[in-house]
């Protein structure tokens, strides 16, 4: 089975197309093709997305997006007049991001899948962009996540540990009260006057400084949710305190009074906070949950190397005899474990290949894989409708 599938829910515009039976008990998607087209250089001037620019931009990019997935895919044929044309007969269902997401930007992509559906007589599969993120990870792996799974969603609109015992079943452990993650490390390189978007340019400046530098304090927040609101405060507080200004000073001149290297001080200080916050629930999460198999980092976030990096040392004090097998993903882990009260537990990690954590329209392929495996029916492209906000089911 070919699947079309298209992504829009923020500000990149993409199409792919992955293949494989998702009938076949050990059969995963292959990608055989993955076009992104990112909106990131017009946002960089204005240090955030604009809602209704993205919605433009993606109207402008979304068909030679998908015209571009069937040339790499080399579904191109020629039409009488000897003119190269995408060759709809090879495609056999069309999968769409419909939610979470900006409204105009949701509204193109589905908008769009819906009409090719239609027009070319095609199953259509509505896709939830969380559910994506999380299947990023039986991208491009040679293998795959094994349940029960813990999967920590950490992207610009989400933070949220999900645990699955089974494929398209979803629990949300915990989620966050306020800002996501991935929000804060924007904001947080706003104060600090490192360009959009935030998580590399936190990482990049980072490189250079001392994580202990400045003391951020952790969020005392109960069981297994988050709080990422007071950190970005705590920051401004801590540059305040730092360039001697006072609170009602503007936060976007802060910029000017800091040098080189109390940037990368903030920058490291708080990047390694954030880690550490993030990790201390994972742990949290793995005490609750022992009979775990497999933990799947999600969304942009993950890209972050010293979230990887510390995500290694996490599973050296979990559990003991610690035992580092191989890498999957990048970096690809396993790691043996035992928990005290269940006795031996192979437990996995696995992070999206750095291509594959931000937005793309494969992981959307690969949810929608999953989807029709579990018996998912495909949708009325009739009505389809998009929704800004809902929650993974
Ligand atoms: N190396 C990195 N370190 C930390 N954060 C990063 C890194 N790379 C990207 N990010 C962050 O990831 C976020 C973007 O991720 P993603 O595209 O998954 O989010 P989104 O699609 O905007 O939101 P959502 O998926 O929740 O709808 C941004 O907040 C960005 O700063
Ligand atoms: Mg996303």
């Amino acid at each position: 089975m070919n699947i079309l599938s298209i992504e829009s829910s923020c500000d990149e515009t993409a199409a792919a197309i992955i293949s494989g039976n998702p009938f076949s008990k050990e059969a995963h998607p292959e990608i055989l093709s993955n076009v992104v087209v990112s909106q990131i250089d017009i946002f960089k001037a204005y240090g955030g997305v604009i809602p209704e620019v993205a919605a433009r931009s993606h109207l402008e990019a979304i068909l030679p997006v998908i015209h571009q997935a069937f040339k790499e895919a080399n579904f191109t044929s020629t039409d009488k007049s000897g003119n190269p044309k995408d060759d709809w007969d090879k495609i056999d269902a069309i999968a769409v991001t419909h939610t979470p997401g900006l409204l105009g930007s949701l509204l193109i992509g589905t908008l769009t899948a819906r009409t090719l559906a239609i027009l070319h007589n095609k199953p259509l599969y509505a896709v939830h962009h969380l559910k994506s993120h999380i299947y990023s990870n039986w991208l491009g792996n040679e293998r795959v996540p094994v349940f029960p799974i813990l999967a920590l969603v950490i992207s610009g609109g989400h933070t949220q540990i999900i645990r699955m015992t089974e494929h398209n079943h979803f629990e949300i452990i915990g989620t966050t009260y306020d800002d996501a993650v991935g929000e804060c490390f924007d904001k947080v390189a706003k104060i600090l006057g490192l360009p959009y978007p935030g998580g590399p340019s936190i990482a990049k400046a980072a490189k250079n400084g001392d994580p202990k530098k400045y003391h951020l304090p952790h969020p005392q927040i109960k069981d297994l949710d988050f709080s990422f609101s007071g950190l970005k405060t705590a920051v401004l507080r801590a540059v305040q305190k730092e360039v001697g200004v006072p609170i009602s000073y503007p936060s976007h001149q802060l910029k000017d009074l800091l040098s080189e290297q109390q940037v990368a001080d903030f920058a490291a200080s708080f990047e390694q906070t954030a880690c550490e916050i993030l990790l201390e629930k994972l742990e949290k999460a793995l005490e609750k949950y022992p009979d775990t198999r497999s933990i799947v980092f999600a969304g942009g976030v993950s890209a972050n190397n010293r979230l990887r990096k510390k995500c290694l040392g996490l599973l050296a004090t979990t559990g003991s005899p610690r035992q580092r097998e191989r890498t999957i993903g990048s970096p690809p882990v396993t790691t043996g474990r035992t928990t005290g009260a269940r006795g031996a537990n192979n437990l996995n990690i696995f992070f999206p290949e750095p291509c594959f954590s931000g937005d793309n329209a494969a992981m959307v392929g690969a949810a929608a894989f999953y989807e029709i495996a579990s018996g998912v029916q495909p949708t009325d492209p009739l009505s389809l409708n998009i929704l800004p906000r809902s929650t993974i089911k």
